[in-house]
């Protein structure tokens, strides 16, 4: 089975964790994703998006949205992981020492029936195949309102972004105190990422338009204590500092010392879900 359009991006994902794995100085082990990416045939169309600089930054994200689950749930009493627009995601697998009742992996009908066909899923490991839209998803999650956490990598700027912000003003009726981790982009990286994305006919929708620092307000996300944005990226730089090149060295310089690249930038944040104000 082939998957089409935006599920295509699922691919390169899947790729940079097991090119990771491979690495001597890997972030993470991923053996998993070795073994699914043998299974899959990696559309043509992608050859222009992979490369070294994206293996590196998507392995990068993925282990940084590790990093910031690891730290939540030790800190924080969590039930349930939902992971939306999950792809080929094996982080549950990377994740299992943790302390988690349920598991749930949504993405379209087609990546869930790849998926399970590789044997994904299991008593504690659900995995539903719908549009992240349809709140029916919603219905199917089990546990206290306000111990989920759930995780969106790689998706809401494939959404319209209209689209998104309802999604979490319902999430946040349904879920209020629960948390959420997504990834964003900002104006400094969506014309390259919009040309990319459109290789495979899906082309990323919006961009961040009011900066970073202002992500979560303008969401309608509440910051969390420990987990606030600069926080984050600092660990995150810190973490990673020795991957880098002298020029991306140079740019991370740069973005964390002018206004104009702190507000263009993309990156990764936490926000917990608040009912509507
Ligand atoms: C870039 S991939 C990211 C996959 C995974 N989160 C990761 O980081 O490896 C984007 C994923 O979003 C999924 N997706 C896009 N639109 C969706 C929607 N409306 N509902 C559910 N999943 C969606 C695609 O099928 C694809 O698996």
């Amino acid at each position: 089975m082939s998957l089409s359009g935006v599920s295509k991006t699922a691919i390169l994902t899947l790729r940079a964790r097991a090119e990771e794995h491979a690495r001597s100085d890997a972030v993470f082990s991923d053996p998993l994703a070795v073994t699914w990416l043998g299974r899959t045939e990696w559309p043509s169309e992608l050859d222009a998006w992979y490369g070294p600089d994206s293996q590196m930054s998507l392995a990068l994200r993925a282990d940084d949205i590790d990093q910031i689950t690891r730290r939540y749930l030790e800190a924080t009493t969590v039930h349930t992981v939902v992971e939306l627009g999950c792809g080929l995601s094996t982080r549950r697998q990377r994740l299992e020492d943790l302390t988690w009742k349920q598991w749930v992996d949504v993405d379209l009908p087609e990546v869930v029936a790849l998926r399970e066909q590789w044997g994904a899923g299991g008593e504690r490991h659900q995995q539903l195949g719908c549009s992240v839209l349809d709140r029916s998803w919603m219905d199917a999650l089990e546990g206290p309102a306000d111990q989920f956490l759930f995780i969106a990598e790689g998706l809401f700027y494939y959404l319209p972004r209209a689209d998104v912000q309802a999604l979490l003003a319902d999430m946040g009726r349904r879920f209020t105190g629960s948390s959420i981790i997504f990834d964003v982009v900002g104006p400094l990286d969506f014309a390259k990422l919009r040309d990319n994305t459109a290789l495979v006919g899906a082309p990323v929708q919006w961009k961040l338009e009011t900066g970073f620092d202002a992500v979560l307000e303008d969401l309608g996300l509440d910051v969390k204590d420990d987990f606030e944005p600069e926080a984050l990226a600092k660990t995150a730089l810190d973490r990673y500092w020795h991957r880098f090149d002298q020029k991306t060295k140079g740019m991370i310089f740069l973005a964390l010392n002018s206004e104009l690249f702190r507000a263009g930038r993309s990156g990764t944040v936490l926000g917990q879900l608040r009912a509507a104000r």
